[in-house]
């Protein structure tokens, strides 16, 4: 009996070990153009997983440890090769390569928040869905959403007016709030005004953090990868929750859209040829017929994830920098008085508004909404010293690429003035890349920056605001979805005269 065990042991070790020789052998093209990269300590199976398994907060100094190393960096996590590369030399090749345009299939596990669309890992299948929505990116459309962004954020200048005095404001569910109403008012033609009203279900940018918050947690425990484990947590239970809400919420903005569309179709102005709601956008992608009901929904869904929550960010953020900065308040204020003074903002003041531009993106730059992106390597990629071998993937994180002292010099201090013409033409365009770069670049970015130069604006002549952080440093960092402040916005606000 003893010697059939040892007999049974001896055959599981010998297939087990053949097994994992022929595995090894199967990715040596990783081991061998990974071997001279620099990287963590890595161990079988887990490999470097360890390093993210600390808090959320944690992670910004996991950040900071990457600037010990040359813009390059090895990270095994779990079986999978990542290279994480913060040195615009690098990113350059990384941008521009054709085999790095697939996202990793890690994207499959957020399609609940962003839909299996747009974001879909296949740049082949995404083309089709990002040729859709393009109309709503067209110039001339954008400009034409500028009076619905001005009379916004006059709405969002009142809120804050009535707000007057009282400190730590939720105002970065404000800021949601505002971006939920721009972008609503964009796609569908109409809005969701802004109110100061409690946060809770009924919100959909409080579901969307809800969800943002918990996908976080699960995504850096590696034995949620496991179907079994996950589908018997509770983590599962509470995702589900808040992407139901989700969908219900976007369910429900498309039928007023479709019901607003109906009225106005059978309208005396919409039979004159003066439709309100009828966008090219609208007629070719939620009223043809090319279109699955349930692809109509994921798009949707990826556009409101993907604009609503990371545009309410940098308006946070860009109102925290102005707050901490009165110099550069000042000086954004006696642009937009200079330009607009106490009119109504349109389209064509925005490119008048130069200060205010440098000032969104330094604080982008120090506050990039977007955390975490990420490609496939369908090919060998050539980085120059190192190579990226196929099937491995690259990671970028904007915010360690922001703050990268080799790049930019005294990287904590918010200076708009990083973003004048003359200093932008002798920086490598890869140093700064809150809307990623390339094929897969942000569909959105225009829209983003047209919508919060105007908010900004709007806000800015009509109200002061303070801040009770210090310093840059002082604002700690949840490295979710989408970058928030450990200790909220903390800002308020005073009125103008
Ligand atoms: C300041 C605001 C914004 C920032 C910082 C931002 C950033 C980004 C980044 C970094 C990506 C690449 C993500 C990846 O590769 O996984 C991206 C993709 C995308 N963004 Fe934005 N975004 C912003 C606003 C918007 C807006 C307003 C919209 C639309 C209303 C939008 C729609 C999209 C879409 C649809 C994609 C997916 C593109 C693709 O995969 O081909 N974004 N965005």
């Amino acid at each position: 009996m003893d010697n059939l065990s040892d007999i049974l042991l001896a055959i599981f070790l010998t297939t087990l070990s053949t097994w994992y020789v022929k595995f090894l052998w199967s990715r040596r093209h990783l081991y061998l153009h990974a071997w001279n990269v620099p990287g963590p300590l890595a161990f079988p199976i887990v490999g470097s997983a360890y390093k993210a398994l600390r808090s959320n907060a944690g992670l910004i100094e996991v950040f900071n440890e990457f600037y010990e190393y040359p813009g390059i960096i090895k990270v095994w996590f779990s079986t999978k090769l990542w290279y994480v590369v913060f040195e615009p030399k690098y990113l350059e090749k990384v941008f521009t390569s054709p085999d790095l345009l697939e996202k990793p299939h890690d994207y499959k596990r957020l399609t609940d928040i962003i839909g299996d669309t747009i974001f879909t890992p296949s740049v082949k299948k995404s083309k089709r869905y990002r040729r859709a929505v393009a109309p709503i990116f067209y110039k001339n459309a954008i400009d034409s959403y500028v009076k619905g962004f001005a009379e916004s954020s006059a709405d969002f200048a009142k809120v804050l007016r009535s707000l007057a005095g009282r400190k730590d404001l939720d105002v970065e569910m404000l800021c949601l709030r505002y971006t939920l109403d721009t972008t609503c008012k964009s796609i569908f033609g109409f809005g969701v005004p802004v109110s100061g009203s409690e946060a809770g279900e009924h919100d959909y940018g409080y579901c969307l953090r809800k969800v943002a918050e918990i996908s976080t947690y699960r995504f850096v425990r590696i034995w949620f990868n496991v179907k079994l484990i996950y589908n018997m947590s509770r983590t599962k239970q509470e995702i589900d929750k808040w992407n139901n809400l989700i969908h219900a919420h976007i369910l429900s903005m498309i039928s007023t859209a479709r019901r607003l569309q109906e009225i106005q179709t059978n309208s005396e102005d919409s039979k004159n040829g003066n439709s309100k709601y009828e966008s090219d956008f609208f007629k070719s992608f939620i009223r043809g017929s090319e279109y699955t009901e349930e692809e109509i929904v994921d798009t949707i869904k990826s556009l409101f994830s993907a604009g609503v929550d990371t545009a309410a960010s940098v308006l946070c953020s860009t109102l925290m920098m102005l707050a901490l900065h009165p110099d550069a308040q000042q000086k954004v204020y006696e642009e937009v008085m200079e330009v607009v003074g106490h009119r109504q903002i349109e389209h064509t003041d925005l490119q008048h508004f130069r200060y205010t531009e440098m000032a969104i993106k330094e604080s982008m730059r120090l506050f990039p909404p977007t955390i975490i992106f990420a490609r496939d390597s369908t090919g060998a990629v050539n980085l120059g010293e190192y190579v990226l071998p196929k099937d491995g993937a690259v990671v970028i994180f904007p915010l360690v690429i922001h703050r990268n002292p080799t790049v930019w010099n005294d990287p904590l201090k918010f200076d708009p003035d990083r973003f004048l013409p003359d200093e932008m033409a002798q920086r490598s365009p890869y140093a700064f890349v809150p809307f990623s770069h390339g094929v897969r670049n942000c569909i959105g970015w225009q829209h983003a920056m047209w919508n919060l130069k105007t908010a900004i604006a709007g806000i800015i002549r009509e109200v002061k605001v303070f801040t009770g952080y210090q310093s840059v440093e002082d604002i700690k960092l949840n490295c979710e979805l989408v970058l928030t402040y450990t200790h909220g916005s903390k800002l308020w606000f005073e009125p103008r005269e």
